[in-house]
Order: structure tokens, then sequence, then C-alpha cells
């Protein structure tokens, strides 16, 4: 037989079942235990009545500890106050594993002490539906590209230079390689890719030595980097309008009952279609001038600038042609204006800030050449990448998509430390 799961309880309405997990709460009243049971798909409140159990499983139903594991049986019973619309007229409960004095207590716990026990704090309601969240996301990202004709293409993750500055790059001895680094991004050889097979994206983990503790940093995160051949910066800001919008109108559909015990309010979520606001960098100053923001032109914009620029606008908002002097060197320049490169963040509502960051890529071997002699990057490990300008160069864009941040902004959480499993952050490496 099956196992069965809380969620598929539906099905059994009347019959009598078994169904195991573990003890997450319990109350009692008088002659009544209450043992609500989670087994990872659903929560099932089971109820012992003194009068119809043996004595030993009525002690046994007041005494077990939380996240013990078990095993029930008893009679499904549709009961539409319950949490997931089913109860259980139980009558057996056998032990799998006994534990008592849990850590992690419905009470109040200082956030330290429950990353921490993060190994742990998987286990409850709200993090189950961060988890169940975060995976609906990642599946609507493949979809979303596989149907569009994009082949998944897996970039390195032990790299031989900088895609996005020196200045946040992990190391580690190399044989006699000397150094390799751990990936900032997959998108060099993204391009690389979409030479060769017109319109690719690449998904894996991403490394920043970032020594920003701020609640949007992670030293280790998930970046899906999509790239088409014959594509410029205006058709880029489609992609990325259409995928933002499919992305959350798909988790608004899908994941209702996780956002509803997240408490999100989905109006703001439900707004999020195209189009979306497009504004240069230079209205994005404008409006920091208008709200008495002192910023000036050719800095890049802050964690608070971005919150006052997309306050602006109930849904993302996309800001393009920033001053090429803060981008990265492969981006190209506008050809209308050379001192900002044709590039575009995606700001999100709410004052989540930038979660897409992308750009039309430099084609030109001779313009690209000067790029990487002025960011003093070492030109033998980039000859490869050169060799993409040297034969059949074409216009070709892509951007990046942080997953963590977007489970963030869409979850509607303070901090990415509990979007991703096992958070790896400055001041964190462990569990
Ligand atoms: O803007 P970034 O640095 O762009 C790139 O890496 C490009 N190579 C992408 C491309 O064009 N293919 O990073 C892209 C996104 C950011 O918008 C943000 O969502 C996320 O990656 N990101 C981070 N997320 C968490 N922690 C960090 N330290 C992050 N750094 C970037
Ligand atoms: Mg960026």
């Amino acid at each position: 037989m099956h196992k069965l799961y809380i969620s598929n309880l539906s099905e059994h309405v009347g019959e009598e079942v078994t169904v195991k997990g573990w003890v997450f709460n319990k109350r009692s009243s008088g002659k009544i235990k209450f043992l609500i049971l989670r087994d990872g798909s659903g929560y099932l409140q089971c109820i012992y009545f003194k009068g119809n159990v043996t004595p030993e499983v009525f002690e046994l139903a007041d005494k077990i500890g939380q996240e013990s594991a078990v095993e029930v049986t008893g009679k499904v019973k549709a009961e539409p106050r319950s949490p997931g619309g089913f109860e259980l007229d139980a009558t057996g409960l056998s032990i799998i594993h006994e534990t008592h004095d849990y850590p992690i207590t419905p009470k109040e716990h200082g956030v330290e002490f429950l990353m921490d026990k993060r190994h742990l704090w998987l286990r409850s309601s709200r993090q189950v539906a961060i988890m169940k969240i975060r995976h609906r996301i990642i599946k609507a990202i493949r979809d979303f590209f596989d149907d569009r004709g994009f082949t998944l293409m897996d970039s390195p993750i032990l790299t031989p230079s900088a895609c996005e500055g020196t200045s946040t790059l992990f190391s580690t001895d190399y044989f006699d390689l000397g150094k390799a680094y751990l990936t900032q991004s997959g998108q060099l050889y993204a391009e690389a890719g979409a030479l060769a097979l017109g319109k690719v994206y690449t998904f894996g983990p991403t490394f920043r030595a970032e020594k920003s503790k701020t609640r949007r940093h992670l030293t280790e995160f998930w970046m899906v980097e999509p790239e088409v051949a014959f594509a410029d910066l205006d058709s880029d800001m489609d992609l990325a309008e259409e995928f933002l919008e499919y992305i959350v109108q798909t988790v608004l559909k899908d994941r209702a009952e996780e956002l509803k015990t997240l408490e999100r309010d989905i109006t703001s979520l439900q707004k999020v279609v195209r189009p979306f606001p497009r504004i240069s960098y230079d209205e994005a100053v404008d409006i920091l001038h208008k709200n008495g923001v002192e910023f000036e032109w050719g800095n890049d914009f802050g964690a608070p600038d971005e919150t006052v620029i997309s306050s602006q606008y109930d849904r993302p908002v996309m800001v393009h042609r920033y001053p090429s002097e803060v981008k990265a060197f492969y981006m190209k320049r506008d050809p209308n204006n050379p001192k900002v490169a044709l590039a575009v963040d995606v700001l999100a509502p709410e004052g989540y800030g930038e979660i897409i960051g992308g750009s039309q890529r430099e084609d030109d071997l001779e313009v690209l050449l000067g790029r990487i002699k002025e960011h003093e990057l070492p030109m033998e490990d980039f000859e490869w990448y050169l060799d993409l300008r040297r034969f059949g160069s074409v216009p070709h864009a892509g951007f990046g998509l942080g997953v963590e941040r977007t489970v963030a902004w869409i979850c509607g959480l303070e901090h990415v430390r509990e979007t991703i499993p096992f958070a790896r952050m400055i001041y964190r490496k462990t569990p």
C-alpha cells in the first residue's frame, strides 16, 4: 500500500486510515486530547476522546513531546474549521521516535537562535510555507524558459576570472594552475551558449564575498541568467517583465494557502502585470531630487535610493541606462550617449530593491578589449570570451534574477536569510 499523506485525506473521508508524521502541537480539554500532526504535506488535527481509546493511548496522547515521530490511526472526518479541512477521530497512537524538550517551542525565539537551529527551524509552518513558495518560484523559472525555446546550459562554479568585479571574489588554490574563483555569475558562459544555441539560461548557485551585512545580501545565492542572441536592451526588458509577471501570477495561483500562512498582503502582488514602467537613470535621479534626496549623477543607487524610486510605482520599475562607470566591463555603451551603458536594473515594489540586473553586451572586439584593460582584468583569462567577438559576433543581451531576493519580495519577508534553506552570510556558515 502507498503511504498516505495528509494532503490526500480528502479522498478518504469516512475511512479508517493510518498516517505517519510528527507531533506539531497539542492541547487538552479534560476528556479530549488534540494532537496536531504534520507530515510535510499538511497538518491534521487528531482527536482522542477518553471514552473511545484505551487508557494507554489516552495517556500517551497527553505525555508525548513536541516533534515526536508517530503513527496515528483513526477515521477521517470533514471539518471545515480545521486546518486542511479534515480531522481524525483517532483511536490509535504509536511511537516511531519519542522526544522531549524540542528546543523550538511555539513561543517567541530570537532570530540568531533560530538561525543556529535552522535545521530544526525548517519544520515550522512559516518556514515550510516559504520553502514551498521557493520551490514553486524555481519551477516557474524553469517552465518559463523551457516553454519559450530556451536551452538550460549549466555554467562552471570554479572559474579562472571575475565577472562582476574583483572585490567580491572567493578564491581557492587550484592544483598547479594557481587560483580558481567561485563563480559570481554564469553570464560569460551563457554568452558562449547563446551564440551556440540562440537562447539559453544558466541556473545555479553564485558567490559573492560581499562585505555587506544587509537584509538583501548573501554570500551564496541562486541566480537564473537568460541570454539571447540578436537581442537589444528593449527586448531584454520585454523578456524581464514577461518573466516577472509570470512568476508572480503563478505563485498567486498555486501557492495561495502558503501566502496566507505568511499573512502576505496579496493585493500588491496582484498588480504585478505588464507593462512595467521604464525610466532612465536620469529620470530616476530626478525622482530622488524631487523627494529631497541628495544624490550626485554618476553614483550607483543605494538601497534607500531604490526604495524612494520604487515607491513611486505600484509594480516593478525598470531603470535603464546607468552611467557606464558604475557598471560591469561587458556592458555596451549607448551609441547615442557613450556616458551611459545599455543596462537595466529591475527594482521590486515595497522596498525590496534590485531583483534583476541585465544589459545588452559589448559585441565589438576592439571596444571590449579596451574595457578589459580599463578594468585591469587579466587579458589571458578573457581570450576565450573575446573569441565570441571574433567569430560571428552579434548584438546580444541577457539578465540575472536573484532567487532569494525574489522569494523575499513575494513572501513579504524582512530578510533574505529565511528564503534559502541554509543561508551563507558574512557572519554565518553554519549549520
Ligand atoms: O546585478 P548582478 O550582479 O548581475 C549579474 O551578475 C549579471 N552577470 C547578470 C546577467 O546579466 N546575466 O546580479 C543579478 C541579481 C541581482 O539583481 C540580485 O537579485 C542578485 O543577483 N544578487 C544577490 N542576491 C543575494 N545576495 C547577493 N549578494 C546578491 N548579489 C546579486
Ligand atoms: Mg546589479
